[in-house]
C-alpha cells in the first residue's frame, strides 16, 4: 500500500514543481507514494476567508487560526487514521537521516505548515503530535520544510529508488558522508580521476571509498564521528 503524506498550508501552489519533478515524481507514478495537498484556506466559515488574525495580549505578527486548520484535520482523520501530525516549526525536534528512514515505515502521515508568527498554541494542543525544524534558521513558512521532509522520506521507501543499493550509501545513511564520485573523461583539462577507480579492482575501490568517507567526514563533520 502507498504511503499517504496529506500537507496543509496557504500556499498549495507553491507543491507542484516540487512534488511533479525527479524521485517524487516517480515515487507517485510508481505507487509508492500518494501526495494529498490542501489549501487551509478553504476550510475557513468567515466570508473573508481569513486564515490567521492578531495575537490575543498584542504583539507584531499574525497568528494562524485554529478553527480552519482543525476542520481541514478534522476531516482528514474520519476518512482514515494517521500515523502522526506534524507541525513544521523552527522550535521543533531537527529532522535528520534517521527521521526519515523511521517516518518512511509510517502509513498515513499529516504535515502542517506554519506561517506568520506561528500556529494558534491550542492545534499543537489539540491535533499535533510532533513539531518538525529542518535546521537551526528561520523560513518564511513550512511549505519548503515539508517538501524537503517528504522527500527525504520518499528516497528511502524501498522501491522508490529502483537501484536498491543508492538510496543506503547516500551520506548518513552509515552515519559517514559520501566518498567523491566521477564519471567520464577520465582526463578533464588535466584533473584527473583517481587511479584506483580505473583499476578494474572492486577490492582497491572499496577501501578507497571508505577511506575517503572516513576522511572526508572528518575534516568535513568530525561531530558525526563524536559519538564513537
Ligand atoms: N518554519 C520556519 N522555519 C522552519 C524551519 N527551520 N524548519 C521547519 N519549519 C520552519
Amino acid at each position: 500500500m502507498a504511503m499517504r503524506i496529506d500537507i496543509l498550508t496557504l500556499f498549495p501552489e507553491m507543491f507542484p514543481g516540487v512534488f511533479g519533478s525527479s524521485i517524487l515524481k516517480r515515487a507517485v507514478d510508481k505507487g509508492y507514494l500518494e501526495l494529498h495537498v490542501h489549501d487551509i484556506r478553504a476550510y475557513t466559515y468567515d466570508k473573508h476567508h481569513r486564515t490567521d488574525d492578531y495575537p490575543f495580549g498584542g504583539g507584531a505578527g499574525m497568528v494562524m487560526m485554529v478553527e480552519p486548520i482543525a476542520r481541514c484535520i478534522e476531516q482528514l482523520q474520519s476518512e482514515r487514521d494517521y500515523d502522526g501530525v506534524f507541525l513544521m516549526a523552527p522550535d521543533g525536534e531537527v529532522f535528520n537521516q534517521q527521521k526519515a528512514n523511521e517516518m518512511s515505515m509510517f502509513h498515513n502521515i499529516i504535515l502542517l505548515c506554519g506561517h506568520y508568527k506561528g500556529v494558534d498554541e491550542r492545534v499543537r494542543e489539540l491535533y499535533v503530535t510532533g513539531d518538525l525544524s529542518i535546521g537551526d534558521y528561520v523560513l518564511s513558512g513550512g511549505e519548503i520544510a515539508a517538501m524537503a521532509i517528504t522527500d527525504a522520506i520518499a528516497r528511502v521507501i524501498p522501491g522508490v529508488i529502483s537501484d536498491g543499493a543508492s538510496a543506503l550509501s547516500d551520506s548518513f545513511q552509515d552515519g559517514l558522508l559520501s566518498a567523491p564520485v566521477y564519471t567520464r573523461p577520465a582526463d578533464f583539462r588535466g584533473h584527473r580521476v583517481p587511479d584506483v577507480l580505473l583499476s578494474g579492482n572492486p577490492k582497491l575501490i572499496d577501501e578507497w571509498r571508505m577511506d575517503q568517507q572516513l576522511t572526508r567526514t572528518r575534516e568535513r563533520r568530525p561531530d558525526l564521528l563524536a559519538h564513537e
